[in-house]
């Protein structure tokens, strides 16, 4: 703490005179989180190239309704307005999800709020409420997220199951290849399963009932199995969040006709 001068003022930290470039962790986060989103709600908004072949993007599924195969209830009903394309009925799931993720919450608090801009600088404002009031509280609806969260993985894997079966334009029959795609995608749902498993509120479900866990042996290795994930909380986030972003451009390009799909076999 020596490029730190602190100052205890009125029963807290005051005014700081950090001397270290305590904004070089901050920045990253503005800047990728920032793109991300921009990207993200552009791709959502534009309801069109989010299948290929038998690629389905990420942003787009579970796919209730659209004129692909991927369709689960086939054509978009008319009582869906136009300009809803099918990614803005599914993503404020996994949206949520991330937003109420506790290690974003510490990121996007620096980055966004500067709340604090980071460790013993001080905060723009005097008052601070925290996530016991309104509306922050609502940040504890994470655990159900969770819940939700867990079930696009488990959609997911189907989408790469799917993506392992293609079809024959002109005799419309279907066999089994890998396309680089196919492994996007699979990558893309093992660094969301280490980020989704991982999750500090999955060690509450998984031995949150139990005292000892140890009078549980199943449970002990699962739990030992999500803290091992959780440890590296921060680092499956950032690459989940950028393997969503490219399996996306991936199937976006391929059927926009300006990259070729590399068919391994
Ligand atoms: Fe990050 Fe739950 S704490 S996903």
């Amino acid at each position: 703490m020596d490029s730190v001068d602190l100052i205890w003022k009125d029963g807290r930290f005051g005014q700081t005179s950090r001397r270290d470039a305590w904004w070089k962790d901050v920045l990253p986060v503005l800047v990728v989180f920032s793109l991300f989103l921009v990207y993200a709600n552009w791709a959502a908004w534009q309801g069109t190239h989010y299948t290929w072949g038998p690629y389905l993007s990420p942003f787009y599924s579970p796919l209730f309704f659209g004129d692909s195969e991927h369709a689960w209830f086939g054509p978009r009903p008319s009582w869906i307005p136009a300009f809803v394309s099918p990614a803005l009925l599914i993503l404020w799931v996994p949206g949520l999800f991330r937003f109420t993720c506790y290690y974003y919450r510490g990121a996007y608090y620096k980055a966004f709020w500067a709340d604090p801009p980071a460790c013993a600088v001080s905060e723009p404002r005097k008052s601070y409420l925290g996530e016991r009031y309104f509306p922050l509280i609502l940040q504890n609806l994470h655990r159900y997220f969770l819940i939700l969260a867990c079930t696009f993985i488990v959609l997911l894997t189907w989408d790469v199951w799917k993506a392992l079966w293609w079809k024959d334009a002109a005799t419309g029959q279907v066999s089994f290849g890998m396309g680089l795609g196919t492994i996007l995608l699979a990558v893309n749902v093992v660094l969301l399963g280490g980020y989704t498993f991982g999750c500090h509120a999955m060690r509450h479900i998984i031995g949150g009932k139990k005292d000892r866990l140890s009078e549980s042996p199943a449970l002990l290795e699962a739990y030992k199995c999500v803290d091992c994930l959780n440890n590296r909380h921060k680092l499956w986030a950032w690459l989940s969040l950028f393997s969503v972003a490219l399996s996306d451009v991936y199937v976006r390009c391929c059927s926009m006709g300006i990259i070729n799909d590399w068919r391994i076999f």
